[in-house]
């Protein structure tokens, strides 16, 4: 009975979320919190099945025929992700086995950080080395990108590209998709939640109706956080972090502008900002999840002591990208 686990980091936006979508760029971050997942195959006879056990996301023993997997008109639910990413490997390496895929993840579907394209890349990975596909990184971000787009219909893929390449990318959302790993060693980031979960794909849509009604406007916007996002590029590579956390000050107030910002993730901004941290924004989506921090050695507990009421989540930026825990 061939078996794999493999494990995909989460991650964060540092800039340039929303712009990415219009074939802009921005910056993202691995970060160590993971999604592990254990993939299992076993002889099957003329139907194979499928089943998922991820109790994060509330499947406890999900199962199905393969093939129902495999043609789906729509990918919806706990199970679509994976589901996705099966008919899409599947189509390019037919398999023949019931499978078993069973998921943990160390940082749970609500804070935002990455499930889904931790998910997927896990998924995809598992897989190529379960039916010895040898997929390349960039074969795994193309096939993902399509999984992804079966189900959402929209996204950049920055989040999937940090997933499986792991570390800090500079990431172009225009065809033919840069992925740029940038050396960068550590970030003093602080991670906080802000106790409401958001809908990515609302809140994409969100913006898209704003530059629908005020296409100069939005565009003007965009447009700046592109150039916020190439600046911010060269203050993490020279470790200006007084440059990156005015930039993502900058970025946090433009992303207010489009109308993705909460009164919880203000909260936690300026709650950062008074107590001395040399930037603080949302990231992602917006509308709720986690806010970034950047504060220095000095401050750090000052900002911690202002957010007493939040919930810091302990993650490290900059982790390593998907990969085989074991054969
Ligand atoms: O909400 P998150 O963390 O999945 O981030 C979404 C980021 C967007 O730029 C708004 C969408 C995208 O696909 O890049």
């Amino acid at each position: 009975m061939p078996s794999v686990t493999v494990s995909a980091p989460g991650k964060l936006f540092l800039l340039g979320e929303h712009a990415v979508v219009y074939n802009g760029t921005c910056l993202v971050t691995a970060v160590d919190s993971r999604l592990w997942m254990t993939l299992t195959a076993e002889e099957a006879t003329h139907n194979p099945t499928l089943t998922i056990i991820a109790p994060d996301v509330g499947l406890t023993n999900w199962s199905c025929l393969l093939k129902e997997s495999f043609f789906r008109p729509a990918y919806q639910g706990p199970s679509a992700f994976i589901e996705s990413c099966l008919a899409v490997f599947h189509r390019r390496y037919p398999f023949h086995a019931n499978l078993t895929i069973e998921t943990r993840s160390d940082f749970g579907a609500n804070l935002g950080l990455g499930s889904s394209s931790a998910t997927v890349a896990a998924t995809l990975y598992g897989l190529s080395a379960l039916f010895h596909a040898d997929l390349s990184p960039d074969q795994l971000f193309t096939l993902g990108v399509e999984a992804i787009q079966n189900v959402q219909k929209l996204g950049s893929g920055a989040d999937l590209a940090a997933a499986i390449y792991g570390g800090t990318l500079y990431y172009l959302n225009h065809f033919p998709r840069q992925i740029t790993p940038l050396a960068v060693d550590s970030l003093p980031l602080l991670v906080v939640y802000s106790g409401e979960k958001a809908g990515t794909v609302s809140y994409v849509r969100k913006v898209a109706e704003l530059e629908e009604s005020w296409p100069n406007v939005i565009s003007a916007v965009i447009e700046t956080m592109f150039t916020i996002v190439d600046s911010g590029r060269e203050c993490l590579l020279a470790r200006d972090w007084v440059g990156l956390g005015q930039l993502m000050n900058i970025q946090h107030g433009l992303l207010h502008a489009l109308g993705v910002d909460t009164p919880s993730l203000s909260e936690i901004v300026f709650a950062a900002r008074n107590a001395g941290a040399l930037g603080a924004k949302l990231s992602g989506a917006g509308g709720g999840d986690c806010a970034i921090v950047l504060v220095d050695d000095t401050h750090r507990s000052a900002v911690i002591d202002a957010l007493a009421n939040k919930k810091i989540v302990n993650v490290q930026a900059n982790a390593a990208g998907v990969r085989l825990e074991k054969a």
